[in-house]
């Protein structure tokens, strides 16, 4: 195991009817916040009164910004980081999913300078302070309620690039499993496959001294696979809404990452993909997945592959390791088709015409060194089309 330093400073405030205290937290740093949220799913599910509620309580003033999409826009993130020193805003507080809180990431820091919020993001600048950052959670995907990264597209160009800052660790996180009753198949089918996404980047990387990494990451992904299809088949399942939430947190808060190294590679890779045709994240990472897995898979790695078959997908043992290790590749593909995720790109409208950009502006920001392969543009966009 490599050495490391293991420190989340985010706390977390987990269970039925928590949001009472965000008040509370809040007021401990400010009188005046920004409240970040997205459409009408908010005000649909309650998680918005009561948040509204609570802060009242504690004599809180709000200045709203909503309508925050999903792929979240670097123009909202403008607007917010505006409303924020227009108003003398102390605070922010990110009501949503991922999007929602991504976006509040980069507001928090953006509020505190005069650049503009994308030279965060094109890595030009970086934050040298940020307003303190609240989250009330109320999709289980992207753990971006515990951790410091943000994606955000920009809408003129098509990029869709990612920012890491101490200073966007959300303070608080609010993570009550019953708001996410609301969310559909759909988002809950493509939260679960991101946030098996990212307990595999980690665990299909370096595995030598990994073994407490290994086993914690495959625990979180059976987590996945029991529960993703109980919450899609039982939306009201409280038990399964809250372990999906708390794995989506536990994911990617560093825990796994802790101790060993390894490339994050389908991400990368999926990102232009939503910049330039609007899909969901975590669909598109479904599509993806199996197919880089075949891609790479050879007699160096294919331990690593079939020891995935057996502990994640109880594959049976065969003489012939590569044969486990492709039953456990075909498993985890059935797996998401099993969700009702699609098993093709084309099928979220993606066409076959941009490829060689969209590897392009991946290899430009990604080191594909000490993944399992060497990746080439070229080798980009085999899996690209692979996943067509
Ligand atoms: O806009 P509203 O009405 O709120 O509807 C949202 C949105 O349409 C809806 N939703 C959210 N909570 C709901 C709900 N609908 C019903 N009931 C609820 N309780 O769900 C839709 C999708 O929301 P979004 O926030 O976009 O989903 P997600 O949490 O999957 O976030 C995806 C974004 O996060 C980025 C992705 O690239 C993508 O832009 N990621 C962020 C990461 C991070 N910061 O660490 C890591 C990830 O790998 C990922 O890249
Ligand atoms: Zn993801």
């Amino acid at each position: 195991m490599q050495n490391f330093i293991f420190q989340n400073k985010t706390k977390i405030i987990f269970g039925k009817s928590v949001v009472r205290n965000l008040g509370d937290e809040v007021g401990k740093v400010t009188r005046t916040a920004l409240l970040v949220y997205g459409g009408k799913s908010c005000k649909l599910n309650g998680s918005y009164d009561q948040a509204k509620m609570s802060l009242s309580e504690h004599g809180i003033d709000i200045v709203e910004l909503s309508g925050v999409k999903p792929n979240p826009r670097i123009s909202s993130v403008r607007r917010g980081a505006q409303l924020c020193k227009e108003h003398n805003v102390g605070a922010v507080i990110a009501l949503g999913g991922g999007s929602v809180i991504d976006c509040a990431k980069i507001i928090a820091i953006s509020a505190k300078t005069e650049l503009d919020p994308w030279i965060f993001l094109e890595g030009k600048d970086s934050a040298h302070a940020g307003l303190p950052l609240f989250t009330i959670l109320t999709l289980a995907a992207t753990g971006s309620e515990m951790n410091s990264g943000a994606v955000i597209t920009n809408e003129e160009t098509n990029e869709k690039f990612d920012y890491g800052s101490k200073y966007m660790q959300p303070r608080v996180s609010f993570l009550d499993p019953s708001y996410t009753f609301s969310v559909n198949k759909w988002q809950t089918a493509a939260g679960t496959a991101d946030i098996m996404s990212h307990i595999m980047e980690q665990y299909f990387g370096d595995v030598q001294g990994s073994y407490i990494q290994d086993r914690l990451a495959e625990g979180l992904l059976k987590t996945c696979i029991k529960f993703g299809p109980q919450a899609i088949n039982n939306p009201l399942d409280y038990e399964a809404r809250a372990n999906l939430m708390w794995t989506s947190s536990l994911a990617l808060n560093g825990l796994l990452s802790s101790g060993h190294s390894f490339p994050w590679i389908v991400h990368p890779i999926e990102h232009p993909i939503s910049g330039f045709y609007d899909i969901t994240h975590g669909a598109g990472l479904a599509c993806l997945t199996p197919n880089y897995y075949r891609y790479v898979l050879d007699e160096k790695n294919v331990r690593r592959f079939a020891t995935f078959a057996q502990n994640v997908f109880g594959i049976k043992d065969n003489e012939d390791e590569m044969v486990v290790a492709k039953e456990g590749i075909d498993a985890l593909e059935n797996f998401f088709i099993s969700l009702g995720l699609p098993k093709r790109l084309r099928d979220l409208g993606v066409k076959d015409d941009k490829f060689k950009e969209m590897a392009e502006q991946v290899y430009t920001r990604t080191q594909f060194h000490g993944g399992f392969a060497e990746l080439s543009i070229n080798d980009i966009v085999n899996i690209y089309k692979s996943s067509y």
